[in-house]
């Protein structure tokens, strides 16, 4: 329905009198075994749209645009299993959104998740590193460029076309490995430089000297650093406790959720970028 011309003649006159359309969504229908375009956007994005369409805060980052990466990145062994992290996405999330609340015009560069695509963002699903790589130079020049996503950093020489089989007495597959490209420290080192360049840094011990190694290393100006310790729950989990890391020292944030975290990083964009 949504590809006859009749329709699309229908929505063009609507989206032309100012009409904002949420949806349609992708995926599989109410019809058992009928999928495509048609399907209702969920209640959370409807929900999320309308806030957004509401909205009349204050725009500090209005006319700037900005790219979040986010997510984990899947390295594909054969054609059903993959290297993979734990990552959720929810923070990367949080921050294209927080930006856009801010009136950023964000690209959320997403790798594998399962969380809807907040609203107001354009969103680009991607699912290896060099993907991910490749769609965040694509949309450079950026003003802001927040890597949050978690990126493999190794993946499979050649994956195998096939799904590897085991054989009787055969030894484990060995899987050789390679580095993946540090999107970060590529972007942060690129003659098209966002102004802003952030990065993240999970670490499990050493948080602040590892986090200040990153800031130097990847040529950013912030490193937002984390425990992700199983213990601190963090990665997959709702809430965090960062330290932001800069020329100018480091700032101790308290445990908050990640909604406020992204908010409030949001917030030292926009001062930092006006
Ligand atoms: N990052 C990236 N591309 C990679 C690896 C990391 O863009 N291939 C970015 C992450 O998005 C994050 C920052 O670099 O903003 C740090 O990621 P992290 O996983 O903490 O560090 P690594 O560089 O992978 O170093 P290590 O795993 O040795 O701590």
């Amino acid at each position: 329905m949504w590809e006859a011309m009749p329709t699309k003649r229908n929505i063009a006159t609507l989206k032309g009198d100012g009409v904002t359309f949420i949806g349609p969504m992708a995926g599989e229908m109410a019809e058992k075994g009928e999928a495509g375009v048609g399907r209702m956007a969920e209640a959370l994005q409807i929900a999320e749209a309308v806030e957004h369409l509401l909205d009349d805060a204050p725009k500090p980052l209005k006319g700037k645009t900005a790219i979040v990466t986010s997510g984990p990145t899947h390295e594909p062994i054969d054609p059903v299993r993959y290297i993979a992290n734990r990552s959720s996405g929810q923070q990367g999330h949080a921050i294209a959104a927080a930006l856009a609340k801010l009136g950023a015009e964000v690209t959320l560069v997403s790798g594998p998740v399962t969380i809807p695509d907040p609203a107001g963002v354009t969103t680009i699903h991607v699912e290896r590193a060099e993907e991910m790589r490749d769609a965040v130079l694509g949309n450079l020049p950026s003003d802001i460029a927040v890597f949050v996503a978690a990126v493999a950093d190794w993946r499979v020489v050649s994956s195998s076309e096939q799904k590897i089989k085991k054989q009787p007495g055969d030894a484990p597959p060995a899987l050789q490995l390679t580095e993946n490209p540090d999107i970060l420290k590529t972007v942060g080192h690129h003659e098209k430089r966002p102004r802003l360049v952030i990065g993240f840094a999970a670490e499990t011990q050493n948080v602040e000297d590892n986090g200040r190694a990153k800031l130097q290393r990847k040529g950013a100006d912030m490193i937002v650093a984390n425990d992700v310790s199983p213990e601190t729950g963090i990665m997959g989990g709702a809430r965090n406790q960062v330290k932001i890391i800069s020329s100018k020292g480091v700032d101790a944030w308290p445990d908050m959720s990640k909604t406020e975290v992204a908010e409030r990083l949001a917030a030292l964009i926009a001062e930092r970028l006006t």
